[in-house]
């Protein structure tokens, strides 16, 4: 047995993960770690291993397994409810998986990038309109973030304060069970009442789209439809809106970087090579990967046993120093590399193509419009939340 899980973090360096996942790198790759629960998964800390697992139809993120483990109450909460469909059996992810590959194909993703660069004008417009010192969260990163996905859903704008702060109780490690159950069951019966009135009154959106071909089809519940929407909403802008304001601290703490990134930020292929290394060095989803073996397997030398449970930690796997030379740096002109950020394998994230389009619009727009951007307060002033699934803060004080 290693340690506590999650690992203590310094929060003097925030975007660096847990200093003891290098020691575990080097002489317990794959080890033991008690959950809040008390239950003991296998934690996964080297990007091969990682990579591997990831990729092996062996290990399942279905929540009704037993062994599966949660990282948190409000992840034990969603087993009373019903399962969004990354959380399902393979066979019901994989049909449910299928009605929403043309919805996020790259191709249509890239129509969005105009209404993107709008959005992203407009907030701008507003924020430089407003009182100064603000918060960057608060005046750019989640209204673009939110707009984004709630134009392409289908759901009205008025809702997203609401939903947000719904969504913040699920994503937190703090939530009790019960508020995080409350939380789910709201989200829940915000989304079967869309589902309720688009059945009635049909939309040409991603929405309207599914109850269309799916649900009036009758090949989609509409609690299965709603909990798929639920999970859309929720995947679908914070992880963005989190990797906005933290890529941001990062290139302001490092103004050389910052220079190198503006410079790379005309041409496509460098910019994208540039987003892929911010992903890397933050790596906002810090929350481990929920994994559970449904058979022995053999993982970097380690039996894993059908029935354990095993959490995939992306943010020290995209710091391995086998991988990513002098991984602890930020370094635009890195050679671009598989980095595990956006997840791999069958569970690769859902919505990657249209976070590459918000990055590469955000990132650019913010600091060609605002370039005496600065931090409005020190960095050990800046409030991080430190215990939720996302790397953020709950502010981001920002001045110009
Ligand atoms: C910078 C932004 C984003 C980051 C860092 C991110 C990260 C991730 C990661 C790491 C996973 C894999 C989870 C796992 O394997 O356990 C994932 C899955 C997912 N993401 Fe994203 N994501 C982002 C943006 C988005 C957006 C814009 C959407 C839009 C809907 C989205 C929807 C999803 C969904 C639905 C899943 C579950 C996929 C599945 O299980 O098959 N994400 N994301």
């Amino acid at each position: 047995m290693s340690d506590s899980y999650p690992l203590p973090k310094n929060w003097r360096c925030p975007l660096d993960p847990p200093a003891e996942y290098k020691r575990l790198r080097q002489e317990a790759p794959i080890t033991r770690v008690r959950a809040w629960d008390g239950s003991t998964p296998w934690l996964i800390t080297r990007y091969e291993d990682a990579y591997a697992a990831l990729g092996d139809p062996r290990l399942s993120m279905d929540f009704r397994l037993p062994g599966l483990p949660h990282t948190s109450p409000a992840s034990a909460a969603r087993l009373e409810r019903t399962l969004p469909f990354a959380f399902r059996s393979d066979s019901e992810y994989r049909v449910q998986r299928a009605m929403l590959v043309q919805e996020f194909s790259p191709r249509r993703m890239e129509t969005l990038r105009p209404r993107i660069q709008s959005i992203v004008d407009e907030t701008l417009d507003t924020m430089l309109a407003g009182p100064r010192p603000t918060d960057l969260m608060a005046a750019f990163a989640l209204p673009v973030a939110i707009r984004v996905i709630c134009e392409l859903l289908g759901v009205s704008h008025d809702d997203h304060v609401h939903l947000h702060n719904l969504s913040c109780t699920i994503g937190s490690r703090d939530s009790p069970k019960e508020a995080a159950g409350q939380a789910l069951d709201e989200m829940e019966r915000y989304f079967e009442r869309l589902v309720d009135e688009t059945m009635r009154n049909p939309s040409d959106t991603l929405v309207g789209r599914v109850v269309a071909e799916h649900v009036l089809k009758g090949a989609l519940s509409p609690q299965d439809a709603a909990a798929m929407f639920q999970m859309l909403f929720h995947a679908g802008h914070g992880p963005t809106a989190y990797m906005v304001c933290m890529g941001t601290l990062a290139l302001l703490l490092d103004p050389a970087q910052l220079g190198e990134f503006l410079a790379v930020a005309d041409d496509p292929r460098q910019l994208s090579a540039a987003i892929q290394e911010l992903l890397r060095y933050v790596t906002v989803s810090h929350s481990g990967r929920q994994r559970v073996a449904t058979e022995d397997i053999t993982l970097g030398g380690q039996l894993i046993r059908a029935g354990e449970g095993v959490i995939v930690q992306i943010d020290s796997a995209n710091r391995d120093e086998t991988v990513f030379p002098d991984p602890d740096r930020l370094d635009i002109h890195r050679t671009p590399h598989r980095n595990l950020a956006l997840g791999h394998g069958i569970h690769l994230c859902t919505g990657r193509a249209l976070a590459f389009i918000e990055l590469e619009v955000m990132f650019p727009t913010l600091f060609r419009r605002v370039p005496t951007l600065r931090l409005a307060v020190p960095l050990e002033d800046i409030p991080f939340k430190q215990n939720d699934n996302l790397l953020g803060a709950h502010e981001m004080p920002v001045t110009w």
